[in-house]
């Protein structure tokens, strides 16, 4: 009994320290991703990036997660593809790419860091 109860115990730390090393590595991928996946060429964060769509540095003040999560995966839900819009004072043609074919993990965890960004 007591024998099961120290296995049970060991297994529950081991599967607490797996779970904090995940999550915290979730939580740097989304920074990586934004390199890796190439919205980085179109938007600047903290000054490194392109100028093409607007600048991400405090996106998280401005939309919200779920709103970041649609623009990734659809942009067009939010800006007619091809037309002018005026963001933050600054006009852009929405030419953003969709994601629709990337997988949710990555878009997750993407629009976890935008938001993140405050
Ligand atoms: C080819 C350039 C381009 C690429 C690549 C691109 N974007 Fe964009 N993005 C834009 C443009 C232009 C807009 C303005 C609206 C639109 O086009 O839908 C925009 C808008 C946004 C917005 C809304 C900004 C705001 O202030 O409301 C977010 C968030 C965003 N993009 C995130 C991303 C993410 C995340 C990626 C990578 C997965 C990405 N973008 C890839 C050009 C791009």
């Amino acid at each position: 009994m007591i024998l099961k109860i120290g296995k049970f115990f060991i297994s529950a730390v081991i599967f607490a320290v797996i779970s904090a090393v995940s999550v915290s590595a979730f939580a740097s991928s989304g920074s990586s991703l934004f390199s890796s996946e190439g919205c980085v060429a179109c938007h600047t964060i903290n000054g490194n990036g392109g100028q093409v769509g607007p600048n991400l540095s405090h996106i998280g003040s401005q939309r919200s997660l779920s709103w970041i999560k649609t623009q990734i995966v659809n942009p067009g839900a939010h800006f007619a593809s091809g037309s002018a819009v005026t963001i933050n004072g600054k006009s852009y043609m929405a030419i953003m790419p969709n994601h629709k074919s990337m997988p949710a993990s990555k878009v997750n965890a993407i629009a976890g860091y935008l938001e993140s960004l405050k």
